[in-house]
């Protein structure tokens, strides 16, 4: 009997949820927090999605952010395939992966050293311990919102993941663990003096995202990035900037370069691995040699620094380094969100449009876009839900969550995003 299409989303959307929990191998993509099921993914095609029943759709998710150029950006495809002939893993240095350091280091000048991963989970795990490692101390602070991967002491009150499905923080993470954790509101200065005053001989490091994109697209102002960084000094605590979205988005050396603070630590992903799985932390000489074999602190991985991801990462960075790039996704992003605002305003809905560069989050209520998590009403979720379904039913795939933030790339072109704005406008427009 011939199978028609219809019946493969189906079958394989069943079968999805018999072998795997929610159907998915990460929460958000099950469509928890948006009526209807989630599309299979067949094919990504420069910035569009084709699902198995052959339907397309403009893609604003760009698998969270590591697609800065795309789906399939034959650059990226050929050097993979290239490094494939070569062999898929050495359990040995590469010479991919000394390139990829040498270049990511070119573009975050304040460090001397990377080490690959193979998540952003990885990188921010492994970077802790090493903060802790180095300061001798146990405590870390992080910032209601932020996400950092899904390390154990990382998964207190960390934004869309858990937020979307209602749980500030997760079932399974000792008490002893999340107990070495504090959490702090962001954008207020004076709750992070309080905290040091308390407890800063304690505290290993202050971890942000710079840019903070996991519960909304909550933008910092730039004081209150540089009280962390003179908190954290006078106290002897280290600094990381968890730049595994803005890096390399907003800037070449991401959040560093556009605010011009140097942090102690760094941690990268999703870009630099062109849409493979890669991780990175980086640092001076003196912090990055405590890691073994040279130092005490000890983080290993068999398929890091693998050289497919590493020949992705490089082909993307080359990419990126075409003069006009940032520019280019900057005007974008200006196009998405004027479009976007307007079709708000023409409908009569309180919202506005929050954008850092290619990065865009629809702040769905009224007055001043919120720079807090807990500023965020959750019946902005019910509208959302709303769009987001109406939109998908257009051709348009939105993440699935109120709480995430639109990725553009070099591969939408303007009449994409007029096409984007275009389906808005109608998602707005039903009853
Ligand atoms: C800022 C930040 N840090 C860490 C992570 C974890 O990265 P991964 O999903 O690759 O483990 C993410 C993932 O979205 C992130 O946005």
């Amino acid at each position: 009997m011939k199978t028609t299409t219809a019946d493969r989303m189906t079958d394989l959307l069943e079968r999805s949820r018999r072998v795997m929990p929610g159907g998915v191998s990460s929460p958000v993509r099950a469509f928890g927090a948006v009526p209807g099921d989630p599309p299979i993914v067949a094919r990504g095609e420069g910035a569009f999605v084709v699902d198995v029943d052959g339907n397309r759709y403009h893609d604003l998710v760009g698998s969270w952010g590591p697609l800065i150029l795309g789906h399939a950006h034959p650059a990226v495809v050929e050097a993979v395939e290239r490094a494939a002939r070569n062999g898929l893993t050495f359990g040995a240095t590469c010479p991919g992966e000394v390139e990829l350091a040498e270049r990511v280091l070119e573009r975050y000048s304040f460090a001397d050293r990377v080490r690959f991963v193979s998540s952003g989970t990885e990188a921010v795990m492994s970077a802790v311990r090493l903060a802790r490692g180095a300061t001798g101390r146990d405590r870390i602070v992080k910032f209601d919102g932020c996400y950092h991967g899904h390390s154990d002491g990382l998964l207190v009150k960390a934004g869309s993941g858990l937020v979307t499905f209602g749980t500030p923080n997760s079932a399974g993470v000792p008490e002893a663990i999340a107990a070495l954790t504090d959490v702090l509101p962001l954008d207020d200065s004076e709750a992070a003096e309080a905290l040091f005053a308390e407890k800063g001989s304690e505290i290993a490091c202050v971890l942000i995202e710079p840019m903070p994109a996991n519960n909304g697209l909550l933008p910092q102002r730039l004081e209150f990035l540089r009280r962390l960084r003179e908190l954290t000094r006078e106290h002897g605590a280290l600094l990381l900037f968890d730049e595994v979205i803005s890096g390399l988005r907003v800037a070449p050396g991401g959040m560093v370069e556009r605010t011009g603070i140097e942090p102690d630590l760094v941690t990268l992903g999703k870009i630099i691995g062109g849409g493979m799985p890669v991780g990175a932390y980086l640092a001076t000489a003196e912090l990055m040699d405590q890691v073994a074999p040279l130092g005490p602190v000890y983080q290993a991985g068999t398929l890091s620094g693998n050289p497919l991801a590493m020949a992705a990462g490089l082909a993307t960075l080359a990419e990126l380094d075409e003069s006009g790039v940032y520019d280019g996704l900057d005007r974008l992003g200006a196009r998405l969100a004027s479009g976007w605002s307007a079709a708000l305003e023409r409908h009569g809905i309180p919202a506005e449009v929050v954008r850092v560069g290619s990065v865009l989050w629809l702040s769905l209520q009224e007055g001043e876009a919120p720079r807090r998590a807990a500023d965020i009403r959750p019946e902005a979720a019910e509208l959302y839900g709303r769009i987001h379904a109406r939109m998908l039913a257009d051709g348009v795939w939105m993440a699935p969550s109120a709480f995430e933030v639109a990725f553009l790339s070099t591969a939408h072109t303007e009449a994409d995003v007029d096409a984007i704005v275009a389906a808005f406008d109608r998602a707005l427009s039903t009853d």
